[in-house]
């Protein structure tokens, strides 16, 4: 029994903010932002709230995989700012849609969070317990951002995106692979709101994003080809096998690299990080159902997802379409 994505949808915000509107407000400019990541724009909220934004993926996704509310039988959200810590994003989307039957929960694995989900529903699917899984991966992380620190702030973007997958005997996922490694969680880090109760107070001070740039772009480099391969391997499949790449959309280089190590040319990596940005787990859902929506994919076709970021953490599927 395979897991077959047989829906995609998704939302960016309405507001774009280019990287000149952000020069005027900060000391950048959008000659170093595309030069040292490709990013030309992104699009921040300003009135949305991820639970509308991700129910509007949903419901596209439920649209063309044919599914009502009620024949959802969990969802799985993938996210690091939801709009509340509790309820979960997964079960305010549970109310939203009136998935009655569905179990919901989030899982939290950064900006390989939606590859996480994914490889979570395939697990599930196999036991045979669900049969039809809706995967969302979306964030708010621009309420997350120091906006004074413009060597994180100009990088990231919000937006949501989700998938519908059924159990299906002929298409499907191939073969995955998935890590993580909390020695270098560092790199990349906001922390959660400090200890306050009557015995234990701290002044109360809310983290934003801090990231150590270079590393994470080394670890990237270094992971994504492999976490690819032994994803490919498991499939039984070569990158020659393969028709499109959709990795992470945090930089140009980076794809760029990854490309370069597997030896694949870059025509088969769809971007749309120039318009969005990096939107963390919602990058590999919104780029995938941006192709599904051009025709970019068809029956059958051998297609690579991939994905890393804090934790840190990695991982990759292959699938056919
Ligand atoms: N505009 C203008 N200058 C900026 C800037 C900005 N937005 N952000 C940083 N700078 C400056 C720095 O202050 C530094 O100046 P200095 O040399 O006078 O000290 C200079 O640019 C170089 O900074 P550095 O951090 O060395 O740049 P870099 O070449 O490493 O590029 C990143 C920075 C963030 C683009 C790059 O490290 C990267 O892409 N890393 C991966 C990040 C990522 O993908 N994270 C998400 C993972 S999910």
């Amino acid at each position: 029994m395979k897991t077959r994505i047989c829906g995609t949808g998704s939302l960016l915000p309405e507001q774009t903010v280019t990287n000149d509107d952000l020069s005027k407000i900060m000391d950048t400019s959008d000659e170093w932002i595309k030069t040292r990541t490709g990013i030309r724009a992104r699009h921040l909220a300003t009135k949305e709230t991820l639970t509308g934004l991700a129910v509007e993926a949903s419901k596209q996704a439920m649209d063309e995989a044919g599914i009502l509310p009620e024949q959802i039988d969990m969802i799985l959200a993938a996210t690091l700012s939801a709009d509340n810590i509790f309820p979960s994003l997964s079960c305010e989307l549970q109310r939203e849609l009136g998935a009655v039957n569905a179990t919901a929960f989030d899982i939290n694995a950064a900006c390989s969070g939606f590859l996480f989900a994914l490889h979570t529903a395939d697990a599930y699917i196999k036991t045979g317990r669900y049969k039809t899984i809706l995967v969302v991966g979306g964030e708010i992380l621009s309420k997350m951002l120091d906006w004074n620190d413009r060597s994180t702030c100009v990088l990231f973007g919000d937006g949501a995106g989700a998938v519908i997958v059924k159990a299906d005997e002929e298409c499907g996922i191939l073969g995955i692979s998935q890590g993580s490694d909390g020695a270098l969680g560092e790199a990349l880090l906001c922390e959660n709101r400090q200890i306050n109760n009557p015995f234990a107070s701290n002044p109360v001070e809310l983290s934003y994003t801090k990231m150590n740039g270079q590393a994470v772009y080394k670890f990237a480099v270094r992971t994504v080809p492999k976490t690819i391969h032994e994803a490919l391997k498991e499939a039984g499949l070569t990158v020659e096998d393969i028709q499109l790449f959709v990795l992470h959309q945090a930089n140009i280089r980076i794809i760029e690299s990854v490309a370069k190590r597997l030896k694949v040319p870059m025509d088969k990596f769809p971007t749309n990080l120039q318009d969005c940005g990096n939107i963390s787990a919602g990058s590999v859902p919104i780029l995938l159902d941006e192709i599904n929506r051009k025709g970019m994919l068809h029956k059958g076709d051998k297609i690579v997802l991939a994905g890393f970021g804090g934790g840190l953490t990695w991982g990759a599927a292959v699938l056919s379409w």
